[in-house]
């Protein structure tokens, strides 16, 4: 299997309620390492650029007006087939559809209020770390 990086976010509604450590649990149990992890406040225009994606759903302003009101982590995490890893402990965007034992069921709010963000396939792993992270700043 390939070991791989993915891009993680631990959203506001996870470090205003003090879960960053309940979430990292999460992580390293599934055998993720987490081989960077800084806490920033996004600017407006550094959410727009991420989400950008999603600029024409109707949710993109209130995405971008959540991530950037408040403190997030921003992490990289490595691991065999880190992207899908991640993804399966996060479980669905919706939380009311995740699974039983997943970040998402446990923590999450609202579909808004997700608790975490993972990226969905290498390419936007690649430029979602490059967004937030210099080289010298993952240490794997
Ligand atoms: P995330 O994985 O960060 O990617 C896009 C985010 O948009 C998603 O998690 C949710 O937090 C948010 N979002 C809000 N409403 C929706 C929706 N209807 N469908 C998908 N994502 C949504």
């Amino acid at each position: 299997m390939a070991i791989e990086r993915t891009f993680s976010i631990l959203k506001p509604d996870a470090t205003r309620r003090n879960l960053t450590g309940a979430i990292n649990a999460k992580i390293e149990g599934v055998g993720l390492r987490i081989v960077a992890q800084k806490r920033v406040h996004m600017t407006r225009a550094q959410a727009e650029t991420f989400y950008a994606v999603h600029k024409e759903r109707p949710f993109y302003g209130e995405l971008v007006d959540q991530m950037s009101a408040e403190p997030v982590v921003v992490q990289v995490l490595e691991g065999e087939n880190a992207i899908k890893a991640y993804r399966d402990i996060m479980g669905a965007t919706n939380p009311e559809k995740a699974d039983a034992g997943t970040i998402r069921k446990e923590y999450a709010l609202s579909m808004g209020e997700n608790s975490v963000h993972g990226s969905d396939a290498p390419e936007t792993a690649a430029q979602e770390i490059a967004q937030w992270f210099s080289g010298n700043e993952i240490v794997g």
